[in-house]
């Protein structure tokens, strides 16, 4: 893919829906007696792993062109998969879902591509075993392919060591097959799109600070789930507008709940001009985004906001490199255990362009304002830095490549069309 430089980007967009929603509203689905219909379903490659394991554990899913009707069949309705569940490149669908098989009475294997091969499974596998679950990394290494040996759970009450959605969702979903009630502490709290949703298909579960807790054995019933616009792919038309002269973007009904609006306190922050506007309460918060052209200053982004800004550093690594001053990003070691190390990937990349940027061993440091040039890029198939270095490319002088582009598939099927659509070339 290559990309040139713009001098303007002016229009709409309604960006795909949520991801992390997108995977629990397809779990929960299937655990729910009854259909629940979802509509905005992000149908990125992620997510469709979420479907086909499903499917194999006979849950009948129907994709419909903008909505998706889950069949559930209750919370021990799942039937034993006949062969491996491929996860894909999905994180998410790994961890939520070896909580739910944690607790299910038969054996099931999970797999996926070479990234998810090497991301820690031991965050997991730890507080399972706590609760009394069979579960083993098969190569021995802390990592997938997972074997899972399903049976009834004990309740924990677990203090996890990292800030971390899918370990709080993993052990709360194990929670529903326990006998007591299940709770998990994080050190700062992390997207609680688990706990909202749960709620409503009528799980007894409660919040308070940084604590979640579930009572075991709940009644779900089928809901309709509309997913919001995933403000983690509004971050690249959000940087795309800040960032391009004589730029003004409307971004159509982004999901804006606090634990995920961490890149929009960083952008005003850095002297962002992002108006929200039409804000309403659709299952989750929501909103539309008007973003105008800003001149930006450095920061620093590092203690408790970073969970609510985790996807977004790759594109704020980018907008610092063009801001005015320095910006110092830390406390991000979870960079590194993403789809691909966030930290040496940005920073290599970066420096491609001409950047001044170091690396740290919880994020960077990005002397921003030097003149920056487009070159070969290595996605690393990380669809976060595909995204990233194309918004950069429309942006610095001369042209940008990108090896690996198509990987946006992950996240955003159509984020190119959604770039040209503005203007992009
Ligand atoms: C997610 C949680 C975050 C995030 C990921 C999606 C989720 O991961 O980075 O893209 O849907 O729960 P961690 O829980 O590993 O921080």
């Amino acid at each position: 893919m290559e990309i040139k430089k713009q001098t303007s980007l002016k229009g709409e967009i309604a960006v795909p829906g949520d991801k992390s929603i997108s995977h629990r509203a397809v779990m929960f689905g299937a655990l729910a007696d009854g259909t629940t219909r979802i509509t905005h379903f992000l149908k990125g490659a992620d997510c469709l792993s979420t479907i086909s394991c499903f499917r194999k554990m006979g849950i009948l899913i129907e994709e419909k062109d903008d909505e998706v009707l889950v069949h559930g069949k209750g919370l021990y309705g799942l039937q034993a998969p006949k062969s491996v569940l491929d996860v894909g490149n999905s994180g998410t669908t790994t961890r939520l879902i070896s909580g739910i098989l944690a607790g299910q009475n038969f054996i099931s294997e999970l797999n996926g591509d070479a990234s998810i091969q090497s991301r820690p499974m031991k965050r997991i596998i730890t507080p399972l075993l706590s609760m009394g679950a069979d579960i083993t990394s098969i190569k021995g290494n802390g990592c997938a392919p997972l074997r899972i040996s399903g049976h009834p759970l004990s309740a924990v009450s677990y203090n996890s060591p990292v800030s971390s959605a899918q370990v709080k969702s993993c052990i709360l979903l194990a929670g529903m097959y326990a006998d007591d009630v299940t709770r998990v502490t994080e050190p700062v709290l992390s997207r609680n799109h688990t706990e909202i949703m749960l709620r409503y298909f009528g799980a007894d579960i409660t919040s308070t600070g940084t604590t979640a807790s579930i009572s075991p054995a709940p009644v779900l019933k089928a809901r309709d789930i509309p997913v919001p616009g995933d403000i983690s792919s509004a971050a690249y038309f959000i940087a795309a507008g800040l960032l391009t002269p004589n730029s003004e973007i409307l971004i159509r009904n982004v999901g804006v709940n606090h634990t995920r609006d961490g890149i929009l306190r960083v952008c005003r922050d850095m002297g962002a001009r992002i108006t929200l506007v039409n804000v309403r309460q659709e299952g989750e918060p929501t909103a539309d985004l008007l973003v105008q052209s800003s001149h930006l200053h450095g920061t620093t982004i590092g203690g408790s906001i970073i969970p609510a800004l985790i996807d977004e550093i790759p594109m704020l690594a980018v907008m610092a490199a063009f801001a005015e001053g320095t910006t110092i990003i830390k406390d991000a070691q979870e960079l590194k255990v993403k789809e691909s190390n966030r930290i040496d990937v940005m920073v290599n990349n970066l420096k491609r362009m001409g950047a001044d940027i170091e690396a740290a061993d919880d994020g960077m440091i990005i002397h921003g304002g030097a003149p920056l040039h487009g070159a070969l890029i290595d996605s690393c198939m990380d669809h976060r830095v595909a995204m990233s270095f194309a918004v950069a490319g429309t942006i610095c002088n001369g042209t940008m490549e990108i090896k690996g582009a198509e990987c946006v598939n992950i996240s955003y099927p159509s984020f190119y069309e959604d770039l040209y659509s503005l203007g992009g070339k």
